[in-house]
């Protein structure tokens, strides 16, 4: 009998990690099946539980259950502590494994899909809510010569930072606070596009030949992709390459075996045009 996961969220209707893992799934011959699950808002734990009762293997996990999710683990691994949220859950041996894959997985696209390294750059990233929270720590870890975080709530950034501990490299501010500073990698890491918004950066934070990041994904060309492209960055990307990363992550966790990504990427990216 196949071997079952799902994506549990609050909605999850149009979540694609079943087409992703499916595509996996078919890519790298494993017996799996994955399914969505609509979790009612004050039912998460009832739901992991009798998920894993009837045999289920893993959980993906979504809005607005992360934090949830790593408060259920009884083996919180070290990017989901640091994220203060997981993505996702192993159920193994009468233990809840929680991961968070996000930042490795937004690293790997910019590094590895993208041709973007982080070594040496300057980088901006917007929000410190938990998609910033989680990206943090694997941005320092390619070591850019300076990560600004920057947030409307600015104690909200000098918070994420700050738990950082002793970081030369980062740094917390405002949005009025960044001057003619210029960067080189900017991350749109808020939840403002997913509402049509622009986070209140000046065109002048891209630095000539910049890249923009959206985290967001399947949106198309953002306000804040628009202002990146108008300001002369020259490479923009959404947040497909980092779903279908953390997805692949995910995988690779629960069966062993790590899919390509690059074929998935192709077929769910959304022009940005
Ligand atoms: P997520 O888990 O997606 O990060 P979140 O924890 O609710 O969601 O955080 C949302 C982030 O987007 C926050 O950093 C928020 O900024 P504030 O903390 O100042 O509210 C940011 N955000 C949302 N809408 C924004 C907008 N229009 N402009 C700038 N930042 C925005």
């Amino acid at each position: 009998m196949s071997e079952r996961y799902a994506v549990v969220g609050h909605p999850v209707a149009h979540s694609l990690s079943p087409l992703i893992h499916g595509l996996f799934a078919a890519a790298t011959g494993q017996d799996i099946e994955y399914t969505k699950i609509e979790c009612a808002l004050d039912g998460f734990a009832a739901t992991v539980e009798g998920f894993r009762a009837a045999g289920g293997r893993g959980l993906n996990v979504t809005v607005p259950f992360k934090v949830q999710a790593l408060q259920l683990a009884t083996r919180p691994q070290p990017a989901a502590r640091a994220a203060g949220a997981a993505n996702a859950l192993r159920f193994a041996a009468g233990e809840i494994e929680a991961e968070n894959f996000d930042g490795l997985a937004l690293v790997r696209d910019l590094t590895h899909n993208l041709g973007t390294p982080l070594a040496g750059v300057r980088v901006l990233l917007l929000g410190a809510g938990g998609a910033a929270r989680g990206a943090l720590r694997p941005l320092l870890a390619e070591r850019p010569a300076v990560l600004v975080v920057v947030n409307r709530d600015v104690a909200k950034a000098r918070q994420v930072v700050g738990e950082l501990g002793h970081e030369p490299r980062a740094r917390w501010c405002g949005y009025g606070d960044l001057g003619d500073e210029r960067f080189d990698i900017v991350i749109d890491g808020t939840s403002a596009s997913l509402h049509g918004e622009l986070p209140p950066i000046a065109a002048s934070v891209f630095a000539p030949g910049a890249s923009a990041y959206e985290m967001v994904y399947g949106k198309g060309l953002t306000p804040f992709l628009r202002l990146a492209r108008q300001a002369g960055a020259t490479r923009l990307a959404d947040g497909v390459g980092m779903l279908v990363e953390q997805a692949a992550e995910a995988f690779a966790w629960w069966r062993g075996v790590r899919p390509a990504t690059a074929p998935v990427i192709e077929r769910l990216a959304v022009p940005l045009a």
